[in-house]
């Protein structure tokens, strides 16, 4: 083996490893030790007279009963024996001796060989690689007190070895150490670790947010069913499309040629119909399909946490929802979030910070100024203002120094308002006298009065920086939005101790797609418009809420429309014609008709509830088996091509 090939097994950063080196040239499997002689039929023994662990008769499969777990010894088991299984996680030679620290799901501990005692362990020992999984026989001893690992939970003892079986080799290369080293997953490409996921996911890091998220898991169900009363029922996996706003996965029949099946993108309709069946409180772990493009909170396959509830007003479902979150991040994350929420509705949250999903550990409030441009001479200004445009600004305090005039005009942050869709970043710094810099142009077409009244507007002060939006009120708080996370972020105003969960509520009913010139549902078509507004429903307020934290929407629900004329009716707005409403939805109407109680729900996004929990940057950190960003599994490569028979069978053309 090239020197080369071993550096990239034992990175230079790892110190032990280089008494290791040796063992790499060692493809042989290790040689059965004679002390472990006895049959594998042995009855297992109670844990203080264990029986030896059987013979290897390779390529036989063993199973040895453990007696511990590594992780779970302590200074309390000293002179036990045990019997442990697990892999090897690391492996060193120290003054004529071996040690290996033996990994399993719940933890590490170190063992030691006794040369002259047990002679055949420790040439087992001495013949391990990293990975290959053993099962390790000995005395629970104390560690000597200046070779205590303070930093190792099993750190103040260790096993003297005395039988050592190898239960498997690692025979291929691997691709990358399995380690606890914090920062390995940066160094390692998140396609190589997609594609040898099972490696991947021993890693200490994944298997804390695996672990973490069954835990949440299991809470949710845990409070909803006993606490409330809720019950799980399963929704099918194979059905026809609802409307959440993305694309379907659609499955082709086989059976009814040139039909196709939809992958829920929720499960919507089925746990409103479950109202309708008088099911008081549906929950469920509901896996759904959206086929949209990708980005770290999002995948084509995700989870949600879906609950209904019938006879339930809002503040209720409200009240619910809150104690179960705050629950979740007490338990979990011994965080004590506020009760209650605070709450923003959605226009206040589009006004002050340009998102219905504000980050609010922060300050850096939007503010419109278009009054104060009314008559201004600059053209750009002037020419928004009368094309019923409006000007929007974001101070950012000190910023002035902080971003160059070259940078405002092609850096980052100028790429930025590109990439929301600005043409350009006008803007201004207040300088120390109290004065305002910026494109003349701009700067003379405000007198004195102005200029104090537009400072004070901004609560700006001097060695501020103050950006502009201009143009429609949709684009122009995308692109302040973006502005405000990017400068929190890169100005470190941020306060991670912080944690900013709201509600937003009183979202419209509707909003235009310009594309299709055309209302669409803004949260999905089954939502109740709020009864003050029932006389237009276009310009309605919905009965709808989300749950933000941090800048994420974590959840998002509604109460329903229970009435099918209402229903109708909203159908028609978005442009569904009562004959595809029928068509498409003939089974929620119908089921209206038949004593559909008041009901509202909310689904979680499970999984980026659990990366937040976790503190993880992607969702596929907290995800078993994700997809890439191109929407493939790494590990199997689905999506693939399929043989041309099933396409025939699917009544597919083939050429
Ligand atoms: P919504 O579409 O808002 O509502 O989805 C609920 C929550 O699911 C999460 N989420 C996603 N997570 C990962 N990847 C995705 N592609 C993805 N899309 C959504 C978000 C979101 O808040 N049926 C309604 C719920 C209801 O009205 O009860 C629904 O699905 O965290």
């Amino acid at each position: 083996m090239s020197l080369l090939r071993r550096t990239f097994f034992f990175p230079k950063s790892l110190p032990l490893f280089s008494h290791t080196l040796h063992f790499l040239n060692r493809p042989s499997l290790p040689k059965p030790t004679s002390a472990l002689s006895a049959s594998s039929s042995a009855a297992p023994s109670p844990p203080q007279t264990l029986s030896p662990i059987p013979k290897p008769q390779s390529p036989s499969l063993l199973w040895v009963p453990r007696t511990a777990l590594c992780g779970e010894l302590s200074a309390d088991d000293v002179g036990k024996r045990v019997t442990l299984c697990g892999w090897v996680a690391l492996h060193r030679v120290h003054g004529g001796l071996t040690f290996l620290n033996l990994r399993d799901h719940s933890g590490t501990v170190q063992v030691a060989t006794l040369p002259d005692a047990f002679p055949d362990a420790h040439n087992a020992v001495n013949d391990l690689r990293l990975e290959y999984v053993v099962a390790v026989e000995g005395l629970v001893r104390s560690r000597p007190a200046d070779s205590v690992n303070k930093k190792m939970k099993t750190g103040s003892i260790e096993i003297a070895a005395e039988n050592v079986q190898v239960l498997n080799a690692v025979r291929a290369k691997l691709p990358f150490l399995v380690t606890t080293v914090e920062d390995a997953k940066d160094s390692v490409k998140e396609e190589i670790r997609l594609r040898y996921r099972c490696l991947d996911l021993r890693r200490q890091q994944m298997q804390s947010n695996v672990m973490l998220r069954h835990k949440v898991v299991k809470l949710m169900r845990r409070y909803l069913e006993d606490v409330h009363d809720f019950v799980e029922i399963e929704t099918p996996i194979l059905s026809r499309s609802t409307p959440e706003g993305a694309r379907d996965y659609l499955v082709p029949s086989r059976v009814q040629p040139g039909t196709f099946y939809a992958l829920p993108q929720s499960p919507q309709l089925f746990k409103q119909m479950l109202m309708v069946s008088g099911f008081d409180k549906y929950y469920q772990i509901a896996r759904c399909f959206r086929d949209e493009d990708l980005r770290a909170d999002r995948q084509p396959e995700f989870t949600q946490l879906d609950m209904e509830l019938a006879f339930t007003p809002l503040e209720d479902m409200l009240r619910l929802n809150e104690d179960l979150i705050r629950k979740v991040f007490l338990e979990i994350k011994g965080v004590h979030l506020p009760n209650p929420f605070p709450r923003l509705t959605y226009a206040e949250a589009m006004s002050r910070y340009g998102s219905d999903r504000p980050d609010i550990r922060f300050d850096l409030e939007l503010k419109d100024v278009s009054d104060i441009f009314s008559d201004s001479t600059f053209r750009v200004f002037a020419d928004t203002l009368s094309s019923g445009g409006i000007i929007k600004v974001l101070c950012v305090p000190c910023g002035a120094k902080r971003y160059s005039n070259t940078a405002l005009k092609k850096g980052d942050i100028y790429n930025q308002a590109v990439k929301s869709g600005a043409k350009g970043l006008p803007f201004l710094k207040v300088l120390d006298d109290g004065g305002i810099e910026g494109i003349p142009a701009l700067t003379s077409s405000l007198d004195q009065t102005k200029i104090e009244q537009f400072l004070t507007r901004c609560s700006a002060r001097p060695g501020d920086l103050i950006l502009f939006a201009v143009g429609h009120q949709t684009s122009v708080n995308k692109t302040l939005d973006r502005l405000r996370v990017f400068v929190a972020q890169e100005l470190d105003l941020i306060d991670d101790s912080r944690h900013s969960i709201l509600w937003v509520t009183d979202f419209p009913m509707f909003e235009w797609n310009d594309m299709e010139q055309r209302l669409e549902a803004l949260h999905h078509p089954f939502t109740a418009p709020n009864p003050e507004d029932i006389n237009d429903l276009s310009t309605a307020r919905a009965l709808a809420y989300d749950m933000v934290y941090n800048g994420v929407e974590i959840g998002g629900g509604s109460l329903r429309i229970y009435k099918r004329e209402v229903q109708q009716k909203v159908l028609e707005i978005v442009g569904i014609s009562s004959e595809e409403a029928e068509a498409k939805f003939g089974y929620l109407l119908e089921a209206l008709d038949m004593g559909a109680p008041p009901h509202g729900g909310i689904a979680y996004g499970l999984d980026r509830l659990v990366m937040l929990l976790a503190g993880a940057s992607s969702i596929r950190d907290v995800i078993a088996f994700p997809k890439t960003t191109t929407a493939q599994c790494a590990l199997t490569r689905s999506p693939s091509e399929v043989d041309p028979q099933q396409l025939k069978d699917l009544s597919f053309q083939t050429r």
